[in-house]
């Protein structure tokens, strides 16, 4: 997943709830409960403005200020699912599809791709004032978004080994790739003299349940977000270097890819599941997702303008940009009925 995926916090349709979960802290040592808060919005984020940390001692972060708009970690009803991907009980099951896919994900395009270099910590010192507090909220969202794919991904491959090994494996391998990202952003953090403690906010946030058909419309719309967003700030810095403050956005290039295989996958999942697209209860649903998604997406990044403006971006245009190329690519999803339209299988408005 990338910077905006799973940030549906504005959903919360009847079929949702919210679970506690694993609260675990109590074992852990005091000093790793210390909460070091996320900035709630671009705004308060300037007004802080805390001076550059001096030291290259590194804050760890064990504790996230959720807001309506925070990326959240998700899971799901796990039995539900093993049902769906078990072959014998869903004849809608494409397993030469799911085969080749899986042979993309191992080829592991890119592996080598997440190097680091010494122009990362040289960026992160010259940059101060709101654009680096900015900065350094770009990088723990962005973060907590990739590794809540992670987890989510993780855990589905963990879970549906035994029904369908193929299906299993394509998810541990997605998983494979999203803790490439995390961990990338999450070095990138270090640059700023800063970590998100990951292993502890595993344990101790709170995990949204989504039904198996809602994680399907909201990971599908993710990752091709991701795609677009991660694509299209590429394509803009390359052409205005002078924007180029960072060396992450070097990357996006190929890790735009990851993003784009992922979005594949569930393309492929939501074919092998028509009751998710066809009937009028499931358009009503991938609208609704289309239309949150995208006013999430929308409002998260107007409060952040001084990050967009930072790069050389106007918010405004770049989502709509972003907007306007993802419904097109999701209206080309694949259909298995003529007569009813859908946000991701036709063209209808
Ligand atoms: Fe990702
Ligand atoms: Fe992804």
């Amino acid at each position: 997943m990338a910077s905006s995926a799973m940030e549906l916090s504005l959903l919360n349709p009847a079929a949702m709830r919210h679970r506690a979960a694993r609260p675990s802290s109590a074992g852990l040592p005091l000093a790793r409960r210390s909460a070091v808060r996320f900035r709630a919005s671009a705004s308060a984020a300037a007004a802080a403005a805390p001076p550059k940390p001096s030291g290259p001692k590194k804050r760890g972060k064990t504790e996230i200020q959720e807001t309506l708009l925070t990326p959240r970690f998700y899971t799901t009803d796990f039995d539900e699912m093993e049902r769906l991907f078990n072959a014998e009980i869903n004849k809608q099951l494409n397993q030469a599809e799911f085969d080749a896919l899986l042979q993309e994900f191992k080829t592991d395009y890119n592996q080598t791709h997440f190097v680091r270099n010494p122009e990362f910590k040289a960026a992160a010192d010259k940059m101060d004032g709101p654009l680096r507090q900015i900065f350094v909220e770009f990088l723990e969202r962005s973060c907590t978004a990739e590794f809540s794919g992670f987890l989510l991904y993780k855990e589905l491959g963990r879970r549906l080994k035994k029904t369908n090994p193929v299906v299993a494996e394509i998810f541990s391998l997605m998983s494979r790739d999203e803790a490439r990202h995390a961990g990338f952003l999450n070095k990138g953090l270090s640059d700023f003299n800063l970590a998100l403690d990951l292993g502890f906010l595993t344990k101790a946030r709170k995990y949204t349940f989504f039904k198996p058909k809602f994680i399907f419309y909201a990971t599908y719309l993710s990752e091709k977000i991701g795609y677009w967003r991660y694509i299209t700030i590429f394509r803009h810095l390359k052409a205005n270097p002078e924007y180029q403050v960072y060396p992450i956005f070097k990357y996006f290039e190929n890790w735009c890819q990851d993003e784009n295989r992922h979005g594949d996958f569930f393309s492929a999942l939501l074919k092998a599941q028509p009751q998710f697209l066809n009937d009028w209860k499931a358009k009503l649903w991938s609208r609704f997702f289309c239309l949150s998604v995208y006013v999430t997406m929308y409002l998260n990044d107007c409060q952040r303008t001084t990050f967009y403006e930072g790069i050389g971006l106007d918010t405004k245009e770049f989502d709509m940009h972003v907007i306007i190329e993802n419904v097109h690519i999701s209206a080309d999803q694949p259909h298995n009925s003529e007569d009813l339209p859908c946000c991701f299988g036709c063209r209808e408005p």
